[in-house]
Formats: structure tokens, C-alpha cells, sequence
């Protein structure tokens, strides 16, 4: 399973576009998240900062290093929301990751990579998951959007869905049954990262970071976990004590007809690339879950 994970991981990228949608701001439910509680920085020098009272979190990148951080919890389905505010302005050769991620060699990935990009032009938002890597989408000509990021919501067995302020713009279906592997075994922690990538970030490479503009800098705040919290070999979603029915709605959450034509709409609209329709990469033929409905 874990070459096959590999294999299907490397070769499937899914493009999208999103200019206009990201900026209907949602605010999450205002939950006490406390940085400090729950996320550690992990390098950067000090270039990471926790402020306002733990409500706020910021990265910063200049031309010796960029900086990041992790979740302390580790987690195994749910869902989770961050508001992230982008790099502002010229953020072009500058990239802003944000994924959850198992450990290991054969680790499971999901993950959201916002492209930078020169004032006015838009970021390109890429979508991966580990079993199908994926997107590129574009997101938010406007270079000061706050967006509430769903990256994992699924049941076990189901899908996940990658959402930007409510819009789900990617579905990650489990294609178990065609032989493709589904990231359900391994509890992940939350990663985000502010780095430079001018080698390959902005229209290929071809715009490079203007370091004449540094320090840039991406904000976090009211981080809000639903989620099952893996510790010592034990999920907390199944001890039922711990857990009210509220907590868990996620479980039984599906998207609407509503949602499931927002969801068509933002791929019709903004999508830029989908692994799924590259015939010319996949000439043998297009890699199996692309074939399910
Ligand atoms: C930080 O806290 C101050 C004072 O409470 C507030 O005015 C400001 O908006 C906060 N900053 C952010 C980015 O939340
Ligand atoms: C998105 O991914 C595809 C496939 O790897 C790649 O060809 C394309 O250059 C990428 N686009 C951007 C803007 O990174
Ligand atoms: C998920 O699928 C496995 C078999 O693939 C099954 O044993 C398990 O009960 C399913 N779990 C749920 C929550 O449906
Ligand atoms: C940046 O803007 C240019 C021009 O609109 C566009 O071609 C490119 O895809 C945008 N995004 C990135 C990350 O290069
Ligand atoms: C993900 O989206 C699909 C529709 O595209 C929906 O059927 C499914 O229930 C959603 N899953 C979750 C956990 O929201």
C-alpha cells in the first residue's frame, strides 16, 4: 500500500482557480483558541510570533529564512478551520503552506499551498492530498483575504473536502474499492509554513521575490478543531463519554445540493489544472479513482 500510495501521490495535481469566491469572509465560530495551547513554532528563529494574548499568530520570511509551526495535538479525521490572512502586496516567489501531515516515509499528506504573486495579480491555490497530489488553484486577486480553510472533513471512510470560506473547492473521494489508498490509518498534526520558492512559486519561477519588500509576513487566527484527537494509540472520539453529539456533527456532515453545485460551479469557473482530465500525462490511461462518478 505504501508504493502504491507514493506512486498515485506524485502523479495526480489538480489546478484550481479561485479569484472571486474567497472573499465572501466567513468568520469561524469564535472559539478560545490559545496559540500558545495548542501549536508549537518550529523553526524560524524567531521569526514566528504568538501575540494579542495567544489569539494571533504570525510567520515572517526574509532573504535568510523563512519560519513555521506545528499542531501539539495529533489528529485522525474532522474538521478544521483557520483563518489565515496572506502575505499582502508583492508576495510573488513566496509561499504559504498549509497542510496536515503524518510522520514518516510513508506518510499521508493533505495540503493547502497558497503561490504569491506580484500586487494585483492573483495567488494560485494548490490542493494535495497524499494518495492523489494535487491542485493548483487560484485564490483571491485581492492580496488581503482572511479565508476560513477546511482541509480535512470527512468521515472515515467517505471523502474529505477541501473548502476556502465555506466554498468546497476539491473533493477527495475514498477510491479504496479501485485500489487507491485513503489517509484513514495515520493521525496527523497541522503544519504551516512561510518560505521562499522563487524557483519555481510564481508564473514557473519566472517572478522572483523582491526582498527589497521583506519582511512578509501571514497571520493566523481562531483556529477551531471538531476533530478526533489521537493520543497514545487512542482516538478520543471513542471513548463516547468525552464526546457530546455537538463535537462531533462533523461526522454526519454532507454537502447539500447547495454546496455540491457551489462545489461544480468553483471547479467549472476557476479551476486551472485537474490531474483527472491530463491525458497527455496519464497516455496509458487516467489513474483509477478519476473514473469513479
Ligand atoms: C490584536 O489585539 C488588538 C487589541 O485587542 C486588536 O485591536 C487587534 O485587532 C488584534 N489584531 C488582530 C490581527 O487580531
Ligand atoms: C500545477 O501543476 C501542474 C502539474 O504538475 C504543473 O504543470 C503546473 O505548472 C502547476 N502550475 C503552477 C502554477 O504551479
Ligand atoms: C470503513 O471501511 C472498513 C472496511 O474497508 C469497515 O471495516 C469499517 O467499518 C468502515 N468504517 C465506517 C465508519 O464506515
Ligand atoms: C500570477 O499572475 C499571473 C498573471 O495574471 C498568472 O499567470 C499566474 O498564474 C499567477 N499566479 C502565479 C502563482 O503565478
Ligand atoms: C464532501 O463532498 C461530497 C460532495 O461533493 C459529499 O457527498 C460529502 O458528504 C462531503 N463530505 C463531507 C465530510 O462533508
Amino acid at each position: 500500500m505504501a508504493s502504491s500510495s507514493s506512486s498515485s501521490c506524485s502523479s495526480s495535481i489538480l489546478l484550481l482557480m479561485i479569484s472571486a469566491i474567497v472573499l465572501s469572509s466567513v468568520l469561524a465560530v469564535v472559539s478560545a483558541s490559545n496559540f500558545n495551547q495548542d501549536f508549537t513554532i518550529t523553526w524560524g528563529d524567531g521569526r514566528a510570533k504568538i501575540l494579542n494574548n495567544s489569539q494571533l499568530l504570525t510567520l515572517s520570511l526574509d532573504k535568510t529564512s523563512g519560519s513555521g509551526f506545528q499542531s501539539n495535538n495529533e489528529y485522525l479525521f474532522g474538521k478544521i478551520d483557520m483563518q489565515l490572512k496572506l502575505v499582502p502586496g508583492n508576495s510573488a516567489g513566496t509561499v504559504t503552506a498549509y497542510y496536515l501531515s503524518s510522520q514518516g516515509s510513508t506518510h499521508d499528506e493533505i495540503d493547502f499551498e497558497f503561490l504569491g504573486n506580484l500586487s494585483g495579480d492573483p495567488y494560485i491555490l494548490h490542493t494535495n492530498a497524499k494518495a492523489t497530489e494535487s491542485s493548483n488553484s487560484t485564490c483571491g486577486s485581492t492580496p488581503l483575504l482572511i479565508s476560513t480553510l477546511t482541509p480535512f472533513s470527512g468521515t472515515p471512510n467517505a471523502s474529505c473536502n477541501f473548502s476556502v470560506d465555506g466554498t468546497p473547492i476539491r473533493e477527495f473521494k475514498n477510491a479504496e474499492s479501485v485500489g487507491v489508498p485513503y489517509p484513514k490509518n495515520q493521525p496527523m498534526r497541522i503544519y504551516s509554513s512561510l518560505w521562499n520558492a522563487d524557483n519555481w512559486a510564481t508564473r514557473g519561477g519566472l517572478v522572483k521575490t523582491d526582498w527589497t519588500k521583506a519582511p512578509f509576513t501571514a497571520s493566523y487566527r481562531n483556529f477551531n478543531a471538531n476533530a478526533c484527537i489521537w493520543s497514545s494509540g487512542s482516538s478520543s472520539c471513542s471513548s463516547s463519554s468525552s464526546s457530546s453529539s455537538k463535537n462531533n456533527a462533523w461526522i454526519s456532515e454532507q454537502l447539500d445540493s447547495t454546496n455540491q453545485g457551489r462545489l461544480k460551479w468553483v471547479q467549472k469557473n476557476y479551476m486551472i489544472y485537474n490531474y483527472c482530465t491530463d491525458s497527455k500525462r496519464f497516455p496509458q490511461a487516467l489513474p483509477p479513482e478519476c473514473n469513479m462518478s
